[in-house]
């Protein structure tokens, strides 16, 4: 029994936490630090963060505290959606460097004793791809074409889409083709953007070519894998109309009914990389971006001969509400495994809004940036005392929020152009990271202007800033990261719940209690209470409102 959840009145289990057969315990407590490379550090001085830039900053990773790094896509791509369309997975993006670069990057990251995985985006890739270049090429019916998922279209012209799928960037998920003398041709299938078409991984060619990509970055010393919208690889055929709203965008809530998400032989698929993944020794790590709509499905991905570890997102759409975050931290604990596998909790990312604008509303329904910041910093305390991995999004750790207002000319993530709405658009979370005062992009690039305008008040919240602040946000999450490995990481993997408030969260793990207060009144601690980590200065004998601390018990 790995991970459970019990409550103060059941038997205390053993509750010794079983080191995952086979996989080494960094990843099963480890904190992983996720770069994204284009905002993160520019090291030529063009505006783009890219490889260079990021080495000279991963000695900060580490002394921040972090186990092990996460880098977005830095392969060869248009940029269709920031990279998340690969035109060659075995070659590096000039935007970003060359494979020298990420083979020192890698290099780097391990001197420094710091693990490295990458995003390996199986479920489309670029229509830059050479493999859909070759498929449009070719006649339909043909082998080049069964890559992918082309179709004749209905109606008689064959000029309607073959289903009505609709994308998650919203929008139809077929776009049709033009033959090389202009006829329309066949349609192809796109759960994201146009630029992103769908491989079919029903092809044993398909298989056998991300067998030998795995293999090539595996082979030059990434530790493992983020794999990218796993659930999108499994597609129940043939396809057939699902009856779905066509204005709206596809959502995991919806995948029931549609049949084309989570379905499919995709659990054989993840098997066959785990598979890869057990060829090395020590074993590579898998850790999954699974969007789905229950718990139920999310944990089908770790199930042994799965994954090691999936995202567990469900933390970053809760309010602050301490009954909605126990019962969403108690789904997604609440499952057996053999020890093999476990959560990784995460409270930000490149795709969601910042913590600390989503926690930023007060009781009068108004922003207030000072109480998004405090609870984000009780959010981050009290995931970080939960049994599993964790993830920090870069920019996390010194309490960024979300750009709002960036010219609309200047939004690039397809979800802005595919919908109309500017507000979906997640360009916000991906504004360059101020590190000092130096430059006016606040150390990001020496003078080139970064491609999203920081706000001007981003100097008060660079690195070297908030380091010179015992109080600061970059202090709390250093601290935090350096009072886990101590106090959180050797605890058995069992949350006792208590239950002292309503609106107070509190379990134990083993002899560390974490207490969140989500409500308006003090929580006054016992007099002996020794606090080993507090998410603000000011608490003293009580957590305050919007605040949580570590106990000793
Ligand atoms: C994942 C990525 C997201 C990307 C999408 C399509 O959800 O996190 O950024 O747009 O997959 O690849």
């Amino acid at each position: 029994m790995a991970f459970v959840t019990k409550g103060v009145d059941e038997e205390r289990s053993e509750g010794s936490a079983q080191s995952g057969h086979n996989v080494s315990s960094d990843w099963r407590r480890g904190v992983t630090y996720q770069i994204y490379p284009r905002s993160f550090a520019d090291g030529n001085n063009d505006g783009i963060g890219d490889i260079r830039g990021a080495i000279a900053h991963l000695s900060y990773v580490k002394e921040l505290g972090a186990d092990a790094v996460w880098v977005s896509p830095w392969f060869l791509s248009p940029m269709a959606d920031g990279g998340y369309d690969v035109a060659d997975y075995c070659d590096i993006s000039p935007l970003f460097g060359t494979l020298l670069d990420a083979e020192d990057f890698i290099a780097e990251c391990h001197r420094l004793n710091l693990k490295v995985i990458i995003d390996l985006v199986a479920n489309h890739c670029s229509s830059e791809h050479r493999w859909f270049q070759a498929a449009l090429a070719a006649a339909p019916g043909s082998p080049e074409r069964e890559w992918f998922y082309f179709r004749d279209g209905r109606g008689e012209n064959g000029d309607l889409p073959p289903t009505d799928f609709i994308s998650v960037f919203g929008g139809r998920a077929w776009t049709r083709v033009t033959g090389s003398d202009g006829t329309p041709g066949q349609w192809y299938l796109h759960l994201f953007d146009l630029g992103q078409p769908d491989l079919n991984w029903g092809n044993p060619a398909v298989r056998a070519e991300f067998e030998r990509i795995f293999r090539f970055w595996f082979d030059r010393g990434v530790d493992g894998f983020r794999l990218d919208a796993v659930p999108a690889i499994g597609k129940d055929l043939p396809f057939q109309d699902t009856g779905m709203d066509q204005g709206g965008q596809f959502t995991p809530e919806t995948s029931e009914q549609t049949r084309y998400w989570d379905a499919g032989d995709v659990h054989e698929i993840v098997k066959s990389w785990r598979s890869v993944a057990e060829l090395y020794d020590p074993p590579k790590y898998l850790v999954g971006e699974i969007n789905v709509s229950t718990t139920e499905a999310l944990l089908r991905y770790i199930r042994p001969g799965e994954l090691q570890s999936v995202f567990t997102m469900n933390l970053v759409k809760s309010p602050w509400n301490a009954q909605e975050f126990e019962d969403r931290i108690k789904g997604a604990l609440n499952f057996r495994s053999d020890g093999s596998s476990w959560p990784t909790w995460a409270l930000s990312s490149h795709d969601e809004v910042r913590s600390v604008t989503r926690f930023a509303t007060n009781e009068q329904g108004q922003l207030d940036m000072a109480l998004g910041a405090q609870r984000a910093r009780a959010a981050l305390l009290l995931t970080l005392a939960l049994p599993g991995g964790a993830c920090i999004y870069q920019g996390e750790e010194i309490g960024l929020p979300q750009v709002s207002g960036l010219p609309l000319e200047l939004l690039e993530d397809p979800i802005v152009a595919r919908t109309g709405d500017p507000l979906k658009g997640r360009d916000g979370c991906r504004v360059a990271m101020p590190w000092d005062e130096s430059t006016p992009s606040f150390g990001f690039s020496v003078s080139a202007p970064p491609r999203l305008p920081q706000p001007s008040s981003w100097g008060e919240l660079s690195v070297a800033r908030q380091s010179q602040d015992a109080s600061s946000f970059l202090n709390f999450s250093r601290a935090a990261l350096h009072a886990r490995r101590e106090h959180i990481e050797q605890q058995p993997d069992v949350c006792e719940w208590n239950n002292f408030a309503k609106d107070v969260l509190s379990f134990d793990r083993g002899d560390v209690r974490c207490i969140v207060n989500f409500g308006t009144e003090d929580f006054v601690l016992p007099a002996t209470a020794l606090v080993v980590l507090k998410s603000d200065e000011e608490i003293t004998d009580a957590v305050l409102p919007n605040t949580g601390v570590w106990i000793q018990l």
